[in-house]
């Protein structure tokens, strides 16, 4: 029900520069995940925390240091494709509106917003994330970049809200970038696939972008880099339970581990304990126990075939209209339509 959440238009900090960007959360405001899935996912065996709260401040910054990375190849293969694609992806998605699911920064957005606005249509850009700030940030490039442009925020999060947001006035194209959706089960990607179709509508298209498998060497250095920042980015979950659970995890005591789980086909990030070890997590009157050696699994990012793609895309009721991969065959922008199956 769009309108459910609150409502609110964001004061520019410079007055005559950037128009009214209207915000509307569908998170209510002081809404707490954490304490839950910490709470979950220290007492189930094996140990699990979903990896959608390793973004806080020092979270996103070690991302966009790990984006940065020589062994990181993603995001430069997603960039590749849009910088030099351009033209056939909004040939492949026409659309008047264009909506980007955990949006982050402006800067793919921006690559994929210009090549749809040469090609004549777009007229609205709206970014949804669960990140407030994030979106106030992105929002603001993209309108001082393309003050033609409509644009709008929605606080959300895409597995629970996305019924929530405004049904199409035109034909809309609704982005997944960065191989996000490999951070989900297999199960929830298909509800997300099929919860996305609904929000493009049946003129709709889907743009997605998914890593591809590769040798498991590449993978495992892409996760594990040898500057050591993705250990940095996995072991700063347990310094933000620490802070917003008061928990007293010594980030010393634990390892950080990345693995190609050919079965699943997934990198899986772990953080291992040195020895045995209890914490005591002082908000959730909680103490655990570690043995030594355990794994408390932090992340998976699963990588695709193409013949992987289509399947489950098809099981979302979606049909590949085009697939675009990078000049080595890394990375897929995957565009799908709904065929109303
Ligand atoms: C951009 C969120 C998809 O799984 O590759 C990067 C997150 N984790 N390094 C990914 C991530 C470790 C990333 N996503």
């Amino acid at each position: 029900m769009p309108g459910s959440g609150l409502r609110g238009t964001l004061g520019s900090n410079r007055p005559g520069i950037v128009p009214e960007i209207e915000i509307t959360r569908h998170i209510p405001e002081g809404e707490r995940t954490l304490p839950a899935d910490v709470r979950d996912g220290l007492t189930a065996e094996p140990k699990a925390i979903p990896p959608k709260h390793f973004y806080d401040r020092v979270g996103s910054e070690l991302f966009e240091r790990i984006t940065r990375l020589p062994e990181y190849y993603p995001t430069r293969a997603e960039r590749e494709i849009l910088e030099t694609r351009g033209p056939e992806i909004a040939s492949l998605c026409p659309a008047t509106e264009l909506f980007e699911l955990g949006s982050g920064s402006a800067e793919k957005a921006l690559l994929l917003v210009e090549p749809m606005l040469t090609a004549g249509e777009l007229r609205a850009y709206t970014a949804v994330d669960v990140s407030e700030s994030a979106l106030v940030g992105s929002l603001e490039e993209m309108v001082t970049t393309h003050p033609e442009l409509t644009v709008e925020g929605h606080v959300a999060d895409m597995t629970r809200h996305l019924g929530e947001l405004p049904p199409p006035e035109g034909p809309r194209t609704v982005a997944l970038l960065g191989g996000t959706i490999g951070n989900f089960s297999p199960s929830a990607r298909v509800e997300l696939l099929r919860a996305m179709g609904e929000l493009a509508g049946p003129d709709g298209r889907l743009l997605i972008g998914c890593d591809l498998i590769k040798d498991p060497e590449v993978l495992v250095a892409a996760y594990d880099d040898s500057e050591g920042v993705t250990a940095m980015f996995n072991l700063n979950l347990l310094a933000i339970i620490n802070r917003e659970l008061g928990a007293d995890f010594d980030l010393a005591d634990f390892e950080h581990i990345a693995r190609w789980n050919p079965d699943e086909e997934w990198i899986e990030m772990r953080l291992r304990a040195r020895r045995d070890l209890t914490v005591t997590i002082s908000e959730l009157d909680l103490t655990v126990g570690f043995r030594e050696g355990e794994e408390l699994l932090t992340e998976t990012s699963a990588k695709f075939t193409h013949e992987r793609i289509a399947a489950e895309l098809t099981e979302g009721g979606l049909e590949v209209t085009g697939l675009l991969t990078d000049s080595t065959d890394r990375f897929a922008l995957v565009i799908a339509e709904p065929t109303g199956a």
